[in-house]
């Protein structure tokens, strides 16, 4: 079997992606010391890794064939937070990457970020339009990106998921929970659309891009056919939720100064707030929309659009789980 490695393993993505390819690879789930690793299937191989010894990190990887990069923070307080997990810890592993002779591919999971909002509903982003990201999140995903492409000097791919969902994850586990308690929040009065990926999905596209020709050295965007408004989204949640909800459009005048008060109270925490200025960016923006037929195409894939069902999976796997 092929070795793999992937970092940010125990994380939502990272961890569903150790799920399901351990079924066809060898899998080393690469994991800081001292960090959760309740999403990780038991039986995983768990190396336990300090990335300030990048000779220790290539010595773990010194008989594995692909490396899959999932670590990364999608909230901080500062640029410099994001430049050095983002970009520095990128570059880092790219040096890896050239250095080791049993590495052949190096994987990176992106984001839709870096690439940015699209115009218009008509005109999803494309993978060869020009980057235009508008958080520094997104321009961190961009920089890394610009790393790999500049510096790998053996096959890359770089996959940008739009916003994933699924069982482990966090973030859309606070719509459920505001659901639950009958609120819905949506900013401004605008119709706003995004797409949206499952995460069995996302590692299946990543899956096919493994040992791949057609794969190497491509930019391809991940997501599902259909742009849901947010109304869409949360109709559908509180349907199969069975329950009933109220509809609060928050102005988007009233946003900046939500957005300071939640960074007023991070100061006291070293957790960045869930909303904050970038994030608010990114809120405002009325088409976090992309064209996903590259991918379908190169890879032969097919979404799941039955984006009910897989909520639905979702929500079950949060109440077992008892996150909500
Ligand atoms: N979720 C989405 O909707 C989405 C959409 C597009 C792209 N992505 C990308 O997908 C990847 C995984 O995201 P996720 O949703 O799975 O996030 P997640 O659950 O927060 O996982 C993030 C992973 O990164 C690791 N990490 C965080 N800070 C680190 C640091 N300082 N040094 C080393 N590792 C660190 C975490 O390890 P610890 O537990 O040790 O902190 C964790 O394993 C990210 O690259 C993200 O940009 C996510």
């Amino acid at each position: 079997m092929k070795k793999i490695a992937i970092t940010g393993s125990n994380g939502f993505i990272g961890s569903t992606l150790t799920r399901i390819l351990k079924k066809n690879y060898d899998v080393i789930s690469l994991v800081r010391y001292g960090s959760n690793i309740e999403l990780l299937p038991e039986d995983s191989t768990i190396v336990y890794i300090d990335y300030h010894k990048p000779d220790k990190i290539a010595e773990i990887l010194k008989d594995v064939e692909i490396l899959i990069h999932t670590a990364a923070l999608t909230r901080a307080k500062t640029w410099q937070q994001f430049k050095k997990i983002n970009i520095d810890l990128t570059e880092k592993l790219v040096d890896i990457f050239n250095d080791t002779e049993s590495l052949k591919q190096f994987v990176f999971i992106s984001s839709q970020a870096a690439s940015g909002p699209a115009q218009s509903k008509t005109t999803p982003k494309i993978e060869s339009d020009k980057c235009e990201p508008i958080s520094m999140y997104g321009r961190s995903k961009f920089l890394a990106e610009n790393i790999i492409k500049e510096k790998a000097n053996k096959p890359w791919t770089i996959i940008r998921p739009v916003a994933v969902f699924g069982p482990g994850d966090k973030d859309f586990l606070q719509y459920f929970k505001l659901m639950k308690s009958h609120l819905a929040f949506i900013t401004g009065f605008k119709k706003k659309y995004i797409n949206l990926i499952y995460v069995d999905d996302l590692v299946e596209i990543t899956s096919k891009t493994l040992v791949n020709e057609k794969a190497y050295n491509q930019i391809l965007f991940a997501s599902n056919s259909e742009a849901y408004s947010l109304e869409n989204f949360i109709q559908n949640l509180g349907s199969f939720m069975n329950t009933y909800f109220i509809t609060i459009h928050v102005p988007e005048i009233l946003l900046y100064p939500i957005a300071l008060i939640g960074e007023f109270f991070s100061i006291f925490s070293k957790k960045p707030p869930i909303i904050n200025r970038e994030k608010i960016k990114e809120f405002k923006e009325r088409y976090w929309l992309v064209n996903n037929e590259k991918a379908n195409k190169l890879l032969d894939f097919k979404p799941s659009d039955n984006i009910v069902q897989n909520l639905q999976t979702t929500y079950n796997w949060y109440k077992e789980k008892k996150w909500i």
